[in-house]
């Protein structure tokens, strides 16, 4: 049976990345592509967003060779997001190449697992520490309504593959203002079936479309208080960004995790590179490093970890400081960010 991953404690060791309000930063999210094969409403407008054209994106080396400078920073876990990881041609022995890396000790990856069950025995070969599949309703309808696309069964099928090949597993499930209590409480029903973390997300500002500035999905903890009344002791180990609960009779568990609110920014120990090579500090920031065109110069790796390290001196103290400073009308996609 899968061991049930919902955290993992981020060694400390050599870090060289201490921000200046003496957060250890471990985590790199790698989004290696804006494309996806979905396009969720949360996430995209429904008239879509210009892709980015192939020589502004990062190639897969230039990925690699950063990932080596932040792992001789201190960087011990990476996410591969995107898009749609699977999206970008060369994902998985990318992946491969990514797991030999010096440094990278726990390796993810987040899909939205239309594509994913083929790559899977390969997944597990290379010993892929968790896979956090997007999945935010089992009802047919709902899901075309929420993704634009008819794929429901495809990431069932990476959902039971997944389990099968006993790699830990978590799903996301954005909650949305017409989110139906059924629709949460039969993704509950995979965490009491199945030994996999189903974690509910609160909307943060990142549809590619107008700000609508106020959290529309109300207090999460306070609904699944509401719908799993025998709802146990929060079992997280920080930093985390989920907090996790147990149910009396579940192989798996539940979470939620508060993006919106952004309560857990204070032990946040996660820095970000965009499909286009910007190095972000915070989630709700623009970017405060252009990483691609410090490679594309030339730069050395040493000038390069300087100006790293400067960024993480110079961090923010919560996402609501980052998206204050980012002065922003209209909301950035997430899939230009990886979440
Ligand atoms: P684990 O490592 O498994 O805990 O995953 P994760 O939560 O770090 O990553 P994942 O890609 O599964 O993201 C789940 C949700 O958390 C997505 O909606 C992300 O946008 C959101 N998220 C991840 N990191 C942050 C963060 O630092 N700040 C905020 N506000 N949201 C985040
Ligand atoms: N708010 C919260 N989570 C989001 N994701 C994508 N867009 C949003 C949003 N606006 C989630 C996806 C995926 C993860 C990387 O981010 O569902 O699981
Ligand atoms: Fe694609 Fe992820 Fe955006 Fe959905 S949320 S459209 S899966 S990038």
């Amino acid at each position: 049976m899968t061991e049930l991953d919902t955290n993992y404690p981020d060694p400390i060791s050599d870090n060289r990345l201490i921000d200046n309000h003496n957060r250890p930063i471990t985590y790199l999210r790698l989004a290696i592509t804006d494309r996806c094969n979905l396009r969720c409403r949360y996430c995209r407008p429904e008239e879509g967003v210009p892709f980015i054209s192939h020589d502004e994106i990062l190639t897969f080396e230039e990925l690699e060779h950063l990932v080596t400078i932040f792992c001789a920073l201190g960087i011990n876990k990476v996410r591969v997001t995107g898009g749609e990881p699977f999206s970008r041609r060369g994902c998985m022995p990318f992946l491969t190449r990514l797991q030999k890396i010096d440094g990278v000790q726990h390796l993810h990856i987040t899909t939205n697992g239309v594509k994913t069950s083929r790559f899977l025995d390969e997944l597990a070969v290379i010993g892929l520490d968790s896979i956090n599949v997007s999945l935010d309703t089992l009802d047919y309808k709902r899901f075309w309504k929420i993704t634009r696309r008819d794929y429901l069964e495809a990431v069932l099928q990476t959902v039971h593959g997944v389990l099968a090949r006993d790699i830990p597993l978590k799903i996301n499930s954005v909650v949305l203002k017409d989110t139906t209590d059924d629709e949460i409480i039969q993704l509950a029903k995979l965490a009491r079936d199945f030994p996999i973390a189903v974690r509910f997300i609160e909307k943060m500002p990142f549809s590619g479309t107008v700000r609508s500035g106020k959290l529309e999905n109300g207090n999460l903890s306070q609904r699944l208080k509401r719908l799993f009344p025998a709802i146990e002791k929060e079992t997280y180990v920080l930093p985390t960004t989920a907090r996790i609960f147990s149910m009396p009779g579940y192989k798996g568990k539940l979470g939620i995790i508060q993006g919106y609110s952004r309560l857990f920014c204070s032990t946040c120990n996660k820095v970000r590179i965009t499909p286009t090579g910007m190095m972000k500090t915070c989630l709700y920031d623009n970017g405060v490093l252009n990483l691609k065109s410090m490679l594309r110069k030339g730069a050395g790796d040493q000038e390069i970890e300087s100006a790293i390290i400067n960024c993480v001196q110079n961090r923010c103290i919560s996402g609501h400081e980052a998206e204050l400073n980012a002065k922003r009308g209209k909301e950035p996609s997430m899939a230009s960010i990886g979440g």
